[in-house]
């Protein structure tokens, strides 16, 4: 969607939901605030909690979109131990996800890379939250970090609802969300695997998917990049 007045509509729309519903439960909760249970009362502030929660990730992530866009948007090159960058993202997202189980493997001879870190936290906190919000409670979620020749590899795999081949590509694009009923429960703007891909990309790596057998893998290969190309790279940018 690359047309300027099909964006517009779309994120006009994107927005138009969730404050519609805001709305909604807010005005029924005034007028009608005396004939409510308490129940009722906390169902309703429950939705409007959740689509305003649904209203800030969509923000974020058409801010990050822009970003990507923009000449501003400078990758930071450091040396980058795996293991410690991806921690912390599984230990927030597992905040949100209690139910789900989360294993990392950091294979031993996985070396440090050089890479942006800010941005690869970004990439993996998109696709371990994918992997947790399309999958069932108590179903089990890997992170596996293995060397790849010059790059690493890093696969997240989860037990969930899987895509078709045929929706390889087009989950990658921006607003683009696969229509089935768990998808329909639960929130997403369709821009967090756009924002990944490009992000992925832009630090010379490679992201795939693959869904089958009752699981789904996207894999992400980075470059290890050795001190000389660091140089290089920090030239070009
Ligand atoms: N692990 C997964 N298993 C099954 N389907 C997935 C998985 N990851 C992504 N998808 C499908 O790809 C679509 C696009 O994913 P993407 O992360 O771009 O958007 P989103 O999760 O819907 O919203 P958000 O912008 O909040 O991330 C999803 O709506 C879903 O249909
Ligand atoms: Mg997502």
């Amino acid at each position: 969607m690359e047309n300027y007045e099909d964006f517009i509509s779309t994120v006009s729309h994107e927005l138009r939901t969730p404050l519609t519903s805001i709305r909604g439960f807010a005005q029924t909760m005034l007028n009608s605030w005396d004939m409510l249970d308490d129940d009722s009362k906390k169902k309703f502030l429950k939705i409007i909690e959740d689509q305003s929660n649904r209203l800030i990730g969509l923000v974020e992530n058409m801010l990050s979109v822009s970003k990507l866009q923009s000449e501003n948007n400078k990758f930071v090159y450091v040396q980058t131990n795996l293991r410690q960058a991806i921690e912390p993202v599984i230990a927030i997202i597992k905040n949100a996800y209690q139910n789900h189980s989360f294993i990392l493997n950091c294979s031993r001879n996985v070396p440090d890379i050089i890479t942006d870190k800010d941005k690869l936290q970004q990439i993996m906190t998109n696709l371990i939250e994918n992997a947790a919000k399309y999958s069932d409670d108590n179903t089990l979620i890997d992170i596996d970090i293995v060397p790849a020749g010059e790059f690493v590899s890093i696969k997240v795999t989860d037990r969930g609802i899987g895509i078709l081949p045929e929706n390889y590509n087009k989950i990658f694009t921006k607003f683009s969300r696969i229509d089935n009923p768990l998808t329909r429960k639960v929130q997403g703007s369709g821009l967090g695997l756009y924002i990944t891909k490009n992000l992925v990309d832009r630090m010379g790596g490679r992201i795939s998917v693959l869904s089958g057998g009752g699981q789904t893998t996207f894999e992400v290969l980075l470059p290890i990049r050795n001190v000389e190309e660091q140089a290089r790279v920090r030239c070009n940018q």
